[in-house]
């Protein structure tokens, strides 16, 4: 039930019309709940509140999948600016952002030309910049895009996903690069041809990567809301003697918040991944598709009207 559930909600991440109606409906549900504002200056406090309770942030603009050249290059604009805020207002964050935004789908030259100049800003002001990993079709291109930009530039790192079996050999080819990586389980709907269909497998093959990544001297970013996988990642951590400044937990804005307090307190770095942005829908529907439980107030929110 859990896994045609989650297709469910998956199959209506990717549905445009929903898409557009969402955006133009507004996204007061969402607001203040999972993602910080409808712009990055409305969403400033947000990151000030939570720097000040000792956790550090990663901003995402939300909206992927573009396929005209003029978005493209206005959310390159957008995401330069947002660098340029981080660093004036002295935030302490990095940035998230998907290579679809920046114009994946239209042309490699595209993107690749968008990418370096939010990479030259970012370098100049110090910001770090994440590609998240997106479906798997766009897996290769990501990484190949990641693997060119490490070569010139020291503040771009990447995401690598539990649930496609092709993330063992990926993780031994950038370890060389000692990136700074962070490590999901996957969000994306994937078939069984690249990805484990089993919830249990991803889990056993998450627990190897995080060893693996720990053990090759590469900085990770354990990105989960799972209990198991974080005390797992302690203990191992404690019993290899790992550095507390080689790795960092990651969590979502609005997910756990007690926890990912709990864990600062314990010592731990801890990331938020702070979405800001109108295009909330695509990204609601995966954490409906995680679990519903998570989005339980968007459901009270829809009945109150
Ligand atoms: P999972 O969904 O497997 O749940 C395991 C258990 O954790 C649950 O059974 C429950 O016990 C507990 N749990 C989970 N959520 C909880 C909650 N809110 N409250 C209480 N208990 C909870 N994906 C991707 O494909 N590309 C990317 O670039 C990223 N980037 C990214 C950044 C960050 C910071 C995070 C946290 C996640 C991502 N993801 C991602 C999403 C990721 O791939 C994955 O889909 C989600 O994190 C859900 O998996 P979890 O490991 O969190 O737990």
């Amino acid at each position: 039930m859990e896994a045609v559930t989650r297709n469910f909600f998956l199959f209506l991440s990717k549905n445009n019309l929903l898409n557009d109606m969402a955006k133009k409906r507004g996204s007061s549900i969402v607001t203040g709940k999972i993602i910080a504002g409808t712009d990055f200056p409305s969403s400033v406090q947000i990151i000030k509140d939570l720097n000040s309770k000792g956790l550090t942030t990663t901003v995402d603009h939300l909206g992927e999948f573009v396929n005209s050249e003029e978005t493209a290059n206005k959310r390159t604009k957008e995401a330069i600016q947002t660098i340029e805020t981080i660093s004036r207002e002295n935030l302490d964050s990095h940035m998230s952002v998907k290579m679809t935004s920046l114009g994946l789908d239209i042309s490699r030259d595209l993107v690749f030309r968008n990418m370096t100049s939010i990479l030259d800003t970012a370098e100049k002001h110090g910001v770090m910049v994440t590609i998240d990993m997106e479906d798997e079709p766009r897996c290769e291109k990501t990484l190949e895009l990641f693997k060119q930009f490490k070569e010139s530039y020291s503040c771009v790192s990447t995401v690598l996903q539990a649930y496609l079996y092709r993330t063992e050999q990926d993780l031994k080819e950038l370890s060389v690069l000692k990136p700074f990586l962070r490590l999901v389980k996957g969000a994306y709907k994937e078939p069984a041809s690249v990805a484990y269909p089993d919830k249990k497998d991803v889990d056993a093959n998450y627990k190897k990567l995080i060893e693996q990544s720990l053990k090759s001297g590469v900085y990770t970013a354990i990105a989960t809301h799972d209990d198991g996988m974080i005390e797992y990642t302690k203990e191992l951590a404690a019993k290899l003697q790992i550095p507390s400044d080689q790795f960092e937990f990651q969590m979502l804005y609005g997910m756990r918040s007690k926890t990912q307090l709990d864990l600062v307190q314990q010592g731990y770095k801890v990331r938020v991944y702070v979405p800001y942005g109108r295009d909330w829908y695509g990204y609601f529907m995966r954490r409906l598709a995680e679990r519903p439980a998570n989005i339980s107030f968007a459901f009270k929110g829809m009945v109150k009207g």
